[in-house]
């Protein structure tokens, strides 16, 4: 959890200035009227277009022709689009998939590999717990997504997965996604599906960080066979 929390405290740090730059309440989702984004959207309002169709690579477009209000517009009615890979991404996104296109994975090794770093959050032919979201034909089975969401999580993220920390008075701030909230309690997951239940009069705040919970650098320990039979599984052929 230790890479997780301090990308988070940044994180939040930037969740919180963008809140306040948006000059909304963090705990509640707001109605904004309908804005239309024009240009890749083909000037319709983002709410006409069917969620099946905000494929990663029409939420880029989007996203690259937007104004500040259509990026707000779409974490509102989606989640967060942010264009800004670091060239170290880039080269490790590069990387990653020249190691692929170099031989070809065993996907008997991957199956260990998914279960070491990704069954805590994911579920894939039956295997995992459901913290993101499931991994089967993840992305249409697309290598070059699926690299690139490992890589870089934070480029698309749907708002269901932002984590979340929720402010105790007792000054704790455990950290998750928050799968709900009512007048009773306010319920977080974690990995290995963990969920816990603050009753609501504890809650001080509840700030999501807008970023995935998918922590990032996931794949930097790993040899190259490794990677190539965590890719090789990962795109298989259902069962
Ligand atoms: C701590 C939890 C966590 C771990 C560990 C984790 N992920 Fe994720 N993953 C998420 C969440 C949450 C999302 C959804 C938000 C996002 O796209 O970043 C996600 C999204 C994804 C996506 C995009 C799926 C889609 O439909 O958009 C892929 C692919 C993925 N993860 C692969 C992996 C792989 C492979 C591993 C192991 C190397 C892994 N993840 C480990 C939480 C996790």
């Amino acid at each position: 959890m230790n890479r997780l929390g301090s990308s988070f405290a940044g994180a939040l740090l930037l969740g919180v200035g963008l809140i306040a730059a948006a000059g909304c309440d963090p705990g509640r989702s707001q109605a904004a009227p309908p804005l239309p984004a024009k240009g890749a959207g083909g000037g319709l309002p983002i709410e006409a277009i069917p969620p099946g169709d905000l494929t990663p690579r029409r939420l880029r477009e989007l996203a690259a022709s937007g104004s500040e209000q259509v990026l707000r517009r779409l974490e509102e009615v989606w989640g967060r689009v942010s264009l800004q890979a670091t060239g170290e991404m880039e080269a490790l996104r590069q990387r990653i998939l020249d190691i692929a296109r170099t031989g070809s994975g065993r996907s008997e090794q991957g199956v260990l590999v998914f279960e070491k770093l990704c069954a805590k959050c994911h579920e894939l032919r039956g295997k995992g717990r459901h913290v993101g979201p499931p991994l089967d034909q993840a992305l249409g089975g697309d290598l070059g997504e699926i690299v690139t969401a490992i890589v870089n999580p934070n480029e698309l993220v749907r708002r269901e997965y932002f984590a979340t920390g929720v402010l105790l008075d007792d000054g704790r701030f455990p950290q998750g996604i928050l799968v709900s909230r009512d007048r009773h309690r306010v319920i977080l997951r974690r990995e290995e599906g963990v969920e816990e239940s603050f009753p609501a009069f504890k809650v001080r705040q509840i700030i999501p960080a807008g970023v995935s919970y998918m922590p990032e650098g996931l794949l930097n320990d790993l040899k190259e066979d490794e990677i190539r039979g965590l890719l090789a599984y990962l795109v298989e052929a259902p069962q």
